[in-house]
């Protein structure tokens, strides 16, 4: 069996090498580093089954050092060396994800014992995790709810593109099911037993954003201070998920284009091309199209996604979905509760700006509220209800009436709330509104509303 590495960080030359003669003698692999940014290094590159890391270094010290390997995804067991009696270093380390601590002047069978506990418990930990992501998952079919035409159109096509390595693209508005989307075509797949690696090109600051995608090698740049290993990589004989893809800057447009057409990557700062076997289904609620016209995003990348499209219609479409839904967030709750046909009522009328995630939402709030295990009109809160004498807006605005009288309704509606809302002051209304106050009082004469 291999011999067990580990990591002495103490900046005491004589301390150090006395711990890393002691522990090679017990037949340990022994790294060393002299302050806090060499033990980060030799964490994040080596991964060594156990680390003790003294806390007091120049430059990073050791809870710095506990903190930003955690964060960068180590599982290196770790134990600090404290001065003897601060247990407030202790208990800070504890919380930040040490192992155990161990007091100075150490006692070196006191801490034998614990590296080897350490040691163990890592390799328990690594099993068990293991175990869970082999473990089959849970069907997916039967937690996409309803059974609107659009719907079982979108359950076909993911059936389609299932037994297919064919790039997708998602597409719908917030909250109308575009990750359940992607994940049953996981699933459903021949790579469902491989990774599925979601990245969300919106969350990641743009400078971070290439290197989280393609990965870069030690020293690509400052602060690169180990390799790493991109999403792309990571994805290997899986499915990469590419969220908010309309948020793609041009530069990195390119660069997912060139890795879509030759399926081969580079880590930032090497020329090695790495051949990656991944399936790219990207998402978006953004209107590519109009994207691509006003030149903001590359119209090659968008016909290389665009190889199928799965469109999510808005809950507002499907209305017929709308009890399968509620009954369906109703019946994960634990408790035994029905719901009134004047509430589904209100909640089949609504217009769902925020889909069915809004439509869970309020679910939940109500089954909250629902004490007596019944919700009723009262347990239901809807965000925008309208009010008295407003007129709405709702996505049926008639087609047949023509854009003109659409946009009049739409137009009256503003400067009514506008005006409401400053109890009828004209100057701020047209501030609000950002028009002339010329135009406004134009406009109140034209609609015919109270001068
Ligand atoms: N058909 C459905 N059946 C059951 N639950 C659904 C369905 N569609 C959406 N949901 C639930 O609604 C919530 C929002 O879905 P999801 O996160 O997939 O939306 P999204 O389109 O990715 O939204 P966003 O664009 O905001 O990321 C989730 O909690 C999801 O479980
Ligand atoms: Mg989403």
């Amino acid at each position: 069996m291999r011999a067990s590495t580990i990591l002495i960080a103490e900046d005491e030359r004589t301390a150090r090498t006395s711990l890393a003669g002691l522990l090679e003698a017990e037949g340990f692999r022994v790294l060393t580093a002299e302050n806090g940014t060499e033990a980060l290094s030799v964490l994040l590159s080596e991964e060594p089954e156990a680390a003790v890391l003294d806390i007091r270094m120049p430059g990073m010290d050791g809870l710095a050092v506990l903190r930003r390997a955690k964060e960068g995804g180590s599982d290196s067991a770790l134990i600090v060396m404290t001065a003897h009696g601060d247990s407030g270093t202790a208990i800070e380390a504890m919380k930040l994800g040490a192992f155990d601590y161990v007091s100075k002047p150490l006692d070196f069978k006191v801490l034998l014992t614990q590296i080897e506990r350490a040691i163990g418990q890592r390799k328990l930990a690594r099993q068990l995790r293991a175990a869970q992501e082999s473990a089959p998952a849970p069907p997916i079919s039967n937690t996409m709810v309803g059974h609107s035409p659009a719907m079982q159109h979108v359950y076909k096509l993911i059936g389609q593109v299932s037994t297919s390595n064919a790039t997708v693209l998602v597409r719908g508005e917030s909250g109308t099911g575009k990750e359940l989307v992607v994940n049953a075509i996981h699933h459903n797949s021949a790579r469902a037993q491989g990774p599925l690696i979601k990245v969300n090109c919106a969350s990641i600051p743009e400078a971070l954003l290439e290197s989280e995608l393609f990965g870069h090698e030690k020293g690509a740049f400052t602060n690169a201070l180990y390799r790493r290993i991109g999403r792309f990589e990571e994805a290997n004989g899986g499915t990469l998920f590419l969220d908010e893809i309309g948020e793609l800057a041009p530069a990195l447009q390119s660069k997912l284009l060139r890795a879509l057409q030759e399926r081969v990557i580079e880590r930032l700062g090497s020329n090695t091309p790495i051949p990656v076997d991944i399936r790219l289904v990207a998402a978006t609620s953004r209107d590519l199209e109009a994207a691509v016209n006003a030149g903001s995003f590359r119209e090659d990348l968008y016909y290389r996604l665009n190889v199928v499209a799965i469109a999510l219609p808005p809950l507002r479409e499907r209305r017929q979905d709308i009890p399968a839904l509620v009954q369906h967030f109703i019946n994960r709750s634990e408790h035994a509760v029905s719901i009134t046909s004047s509430a589904l009522t209100v909640l089949c009328d609504y217009h769902w700006p925020g889909n069915v995630r809004e439509l869970e939402n309020v679910v939940e709030r109500a089954l909250v509220l629902a004490r007596s295990g019944v919700i009723t009109e009262d347990e239901i809160q809807l965000k925008t209800r309208p009010e008295q004498g407003d007129t709405v807006w709702t996505d049926f605005a008639p087609l047949e009436e023509g854009m003109k009288a659409n946009v009049a309704t739409l137009e009256k509606a503003l400067i009514e709330r506008a005006l409401r809302q400053t109890q009828g002051n004209k100057t701020r209304a047209a501030e609000i509104l950002g028009v002339h106050r010329r135009l406004l009082y134009e406009k109140i004469r034209e609609h015919g509303l109270p001068e």
